[in-house]
């Protein structure tokens, strides 16, 4: 079994990824694709430049790798202000958000990635800070406890998750922002790719550029992972230029296909249609089929498939749908295991 983090179609960063922060647009106008969030980051940076006040509490959502912390620090950057960094699972106690509050300047970003993952306790002391600037803290014990209130200075949540669903209402609710990032279509992928091949000084065709573009599933950093990954090749088996042949050579040895499709991905799909006829079937019991996380299945394998129209969601399950079956070469034979025809 490939391991989840040898593969080089995961969109969740690993240790090789360093590369990518000296990659990583620092402004608006140097950020590619998105054209959407964009323009609405625009009108809100506008706004609260001209109003003089802080960014509005604005929160990410999508799977990963498609730029949710790049867009934090663009936006610190186009604020021209500090960003302080944590993530859902860092803040343990209460005690640990009170100390990171209390620090803020006014202005300030503090980007809370994976913000699903906050416990309720760290929640309820965020409500009033986000809401009012305000942070309520409880002052000896029993009967004698009182709650003191301090202000704290306007500051900015940026919050980014890859599951809008587990971000419980309340804290969704605090949000005056919410933006959905979507996979980038092939010719902001192009650009991506060419972006970063110049930036890495990689001589490229622009043949070579597209079959990378392709494969990388709609996400910048998938395509960056395959940039480096062809450039190796490139350097090793010829004089270095990313060429169409030594990209598609590559990426066969590296076992993703013409859609970007992986071991994990085509696993899924090829369990689905052999071991449950094609579905419906629920996403918990194909991760356990083939000893999966669920996590990686549901962030990363699922929305793809989805996107691609090789799978499909319906009340009782996942359903590989016919282009599914005919990527992996399969025949479609759903209809004669359908409801026993009545006339
Ligand atoms: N719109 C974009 N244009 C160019 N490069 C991008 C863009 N979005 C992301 N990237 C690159 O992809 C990498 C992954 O993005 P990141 O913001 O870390 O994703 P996420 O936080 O959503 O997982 C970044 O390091 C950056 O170099
Ligand atoms: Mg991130």
């Amino acid at each position: 079994m490939v391991e989840e983090s040898t593969r080089v179609t995961n969109p969740v960063p690993t240790g090789d990824d360093h590369v990518d922060t000296a990659l990583r647009p620092t402004s608006l106008h140097s950020l590619i694709g998105q054209e959407q969030i964009k323009q609405n980051l625009e009108i809100l940076i506008a706004a609260a430049k001209r109003r003089s006040e802080p960014l509005d509490h604005v929160l990410f959502y999508g799977p990963p790798g498609l730029g949710k912390t790049t867009l934090a620090h663009v936006l610190a950057n186009e604020m021209n202000v500090n960003i302080k960094i944590t993530a859902g699972p860092a803040i343990e106690r209460t005690g640990d958000l009170a100390a990171i509050l209390t620090n803020l300047r006014a202005g300030d970003i503090l980007f809370i990635d994976e913000i699903h993952r906050l416990g309720k306790a760290i929640e309820e002391v965020l409500y009033p800070a986000m809401e009012d600037f305000a942070l309520d803290i409880v002052i000896g014990k029993g009967p004698a406890a009182r709650s003191l209130r301090l202000k704290l200075p306007h500051f900015t949540v940026i919050g980014a998750t890859t599951r809008l669903a587990l971000v419980s209402s309340p804290l969704r609710a605090r949000f005056g922002a919410v933006y959905r990032l979507d996979y980038y279509d092939i010719k902001s992928m192009r650009e991506i790719v060419r972006r970063a091949a110049r930036l890495l000084n990689v001589p490229t065709e622009d043949s070579g550029i597209d079959e990378i573009a392709c494969r990388a599933r709609g996400t910048p950093r998938v395509a960056l992972r395959l940039l480096r990954r062809v450039r190796d090749y490139s350097q090793v088996k010829g004089d270095g230029v990313i060429t169409r042949v030594y990209a598609m050579e590559a990426l066969q040895l590296l076992a993703v296909d013409p859609k970007g499709l992986d071991d994990v991905d085509r696993r899924v799909l090829s369990t689905i249609i052999e071991k449950f006829n094609g579905g419906p079937v629920g996403l918990a019991t194909i991760a356990a089929s083939i000893s999966e996380e669920p996590e990686t299945i549901m962030d990363v394998v699922e929305p793809y498939l989805l996107q691609l129209g090789f799978l499909d969601r319906t009340p009782q399950g996942r359903v590989v749908t016919p282009q599914g079956y005919e990527h992996l070469g399969f025949a479609y034979s759903r209809d004669d295991k359908q409801q026993p025809n009545l006339f």
